[in-house]
């Protein structure tokens, strides 16, 4: 186990009606707030005149921003810079996905910097400050609601990239199950897949002597596996969407990865295809995570056993451990599958004319690598991309 820091700081108010709180749990940083959402789904299930009827209780007054979509785009948080520093704003309260989430952390730090955003985003500053951020969690998947990380896609050029850092980390996060019952079977299932991935992009390490992390690993993703189906057979099974809206947090509030390090190169491969094709990260997760397992697992034939066995139950081959690994490999495509995702990109109609473009913009025009179980190179990512095909 190597050494570590662990910090995670976000309240987490869990359990049906926890939206009621957010007027009195806001109240405690500021009487004026940015209140960002998405398209408009809280408005259909009711969720928004909640929020604003418990906003206006507690005396606190609001400038809407709405708009943030999937692959939250910075011309969006340009404008929401714009509003918090014309309005004297200093906490956003962002209800949604990841995507309004993910959007009110970039206006976080934007708010406070002189420079252009972006900078954070194209790795040329690291931001020293930011506005303290709420969140009322509507979907479960990426775990934004706890992390320390924001994605944001630059429409110049379709860039999509990261920050992490602590500042952003939410101040609290209300997370109601309930909440959840309203989204799209298709939905569901991608937030499955994306919270799989952040587990497995830990669990595919190199470091040695990590068992209680691996089995915290291997918990939370039979935890997920067993409770995706309920969910999608009835979606307002609150205890199964309880199971998994945890999971989604624990997935990636950093407690798997403490002492151990993850691999992300799934993540990288697949951003660049959400960039250009604007598809939802988790489907794009459940074509890439196989196929890059399939490309890699004879770094660690023990450790893909490993995950065959406690995870998906198979029979150790004693014999043929590499039969172990690969029908490991086997039931996570065939699971992503029974969930309704597709698992090749042919599924979802993408080609391979751009398959060059995307591995470019992975690694910086091949000078740089991603991954750290396996570092991957330029012609490592198009041959994974054409295992996905
Ligand atoms: O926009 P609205 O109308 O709200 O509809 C959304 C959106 O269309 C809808 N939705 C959300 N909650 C709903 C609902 N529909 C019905 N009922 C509900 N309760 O679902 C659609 C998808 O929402 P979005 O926020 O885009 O999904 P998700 O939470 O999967 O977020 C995806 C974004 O987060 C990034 C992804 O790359 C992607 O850009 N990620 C962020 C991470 C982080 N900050 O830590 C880590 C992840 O690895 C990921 O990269
Ligand atoms: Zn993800």
């Amino acid at each position: 186990m190597d050494n570590f820091i662990f910090k995670s700081p976000t309240k987490i108010i869990f359990g049906r009606g926890t939206e009621e709180l957010v007027g009195e749990e806001v109240k405690q940083y500021s009487k004026k707030i940015l209140l960002h959402y998405g398209g408009g789904s809280i408005k259909r299930t009711g969720l928004y005149d909640k929020v604003v009827n418990s906003l206006k209780k507690a005396g606190v007054e609001f400038i809407e921003l709405p708009g943030a979509q999937p692959n939250p785009r910075l011309s969006l948080v340009r404008e929401g810079i714009k509003i918090c520093r014309e309005n004297g704003i200093d906490f956003i309260l962002a209800v949604g996905g990841g995507s309004a989430i993910d959007s009110a952390k970039a206006i976080a730090v934007g708010v406070p910097y002189e420079g252009d955003v972006w900078d954070f985003y194209a790795g040329k500053a690291v931001p020293e400050k930011a506005l303290p951020l709420g969140v009322i969690l509507t979907l479960a998947a990426t775990g934004s609601e706890a992390s320390k990380s924001s994605v944001i896609t630059n429409e110049d050029g379709w860039y999509k990239r990261g920050l992490n850092v602590d500042i952003i980390r939410p101040q609290f996060a209300i997370m109601n199950p309930e909440l959840t019952f309203t989204l799209p079977p298709y939905q569901t299932s991608c937030g499955v897949a994306d919270i799989m991935a952040h587990i497995m992009e830990r669990y595919f390490t190199n470091t040695r002597n990590v068992e209680l992390t691996d089995r915290l690993c291997e918990a939370t993703l039979k935890t997920v596996i067993h409770n995706a189906p309920i969910v999608l057979k009835d979606p307002e099974n609150y205890a199964a969407r309880a199971e998994i809206m945890w999971a989604g947090t624990i997935a990636h509030n950093d407690l798997l990865s403490t002492g151990r390090i993850g691999d992300w190169s799934s993540h990288a491969i697949e951003h660049e295809l959400s960039a250009i094709y604007d598809i939802a990260h988790g489907a794009g997760l459940a074509i890439v995570f196989p196929a890059w397992m399939k490309y890699v697992y004879k770094h660690d034939i023990n450790r893909f056993v490993q995950f065959a066995v406690r995870v998906w139950d198979v029979d150790m081959n004693f014999e043929n451990p590499e039969e172990t690994a690969l029908e490991g490999i086997k039931r996570l495509e065939d699971f992503f599958r029974s969930i309704g995702l597709p698992v090749r990109l042919s599924e979802i109609n993408i080609s391979d004319d751009r398959f060059e473009e995307m591995a470019d913009k992975a690694t910086n025009r091949g000078q740089k690598t991603v991954g750290q179980f396996v570092q991957l190179g330029r012609e490592d990512i198009i041959n994974i991309y054409n295992l996905a095909k």
